[in-house]
């Protein structure tokens, strides 16, 4: 979709173009193919863990299984009704460490990147490190849950969803610790 001056709707803002994750990530071009699910991508550079620099962290470009560059519209979110986990998993800057990349439909969090929705909102893009901060535990164990799908070991602690975000928290199965996309990767609940 474009808008009235011929940019593209979800065009990236080249002016906010800085990427979160656990240690910070940039990226080049960001995407996916297009449905809810977890699915695993890879630097171009396999086995290769930094191929540049931009100044002040490793960059890598995420490309989708064939190949071909991620583009910022290809990334899943959730909406109010999503059930399922609108997250991409990539593996960055070694092959055994997984990051979260999630799109948070009208949120903006500073310092991720900012795309226009096709209803006129900001999205936020951003990427957080997908093994926890207590004991390691790596995705699907550590995994985003929007405000529709929350699990069920959360509900046990007393969630519900007038306390559940609607946009969303990164829960930790393996002891409980909630964690909050739009207050930063160190914003530890529990
Ligand atoms: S075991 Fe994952 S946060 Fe505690």
């Amino acid at each position: 979709m474009r808008n009235k001056s011929g940019q593209s709707a979800d065009s990236v803002d080249e002016n906010r173009r800085s990427f979160l994750k656990g240690a910070m990530l940039s990226l080049f071009s960001v995407a996916i193919g297009g449905i809810s699910l977890e699915r695993f991508f890879v630097p171009t550079t396999r086995n290769v863990p930094v191929t540049s620099y931009d100044g002040k962290y490793p960059t890598a470009l995420l490309v989708d299984p064939d190949n071909n560059p991620i583009t910022a519209s290809e990334i899943p979110y959730a909406v109010p009704s999503s059930s399922s986990y609108p997250i991409l998993v990539f593996n960055y800057p070694l092959q055994d460490e997984p990051n979260i990349l999630m799109r948070l439909r009208n949120v903006t969090i500073p310092n991720a990147i900012h795309v226009k929705n096709s209803q006129g909102g900001i999205d936020s893009i951003t990427a957080y490190s997908g093994i926890c901060q207590h004991l390691g535990c790596t995705v699907p164990l550590l995994d985003y849950h929007p405000g529709n799908s929350i699990p069920f070991e959360a509900q046990l602690i007393g969630y519900t969803k007038s306390n559940w975000p609607t946009y969303g928290l990164i829960y930790c199965k393996c002891h409980g610790s909630q964690y909050d996309p739009v207050r930063g990767p160190h914003n530890l609940y529990n």
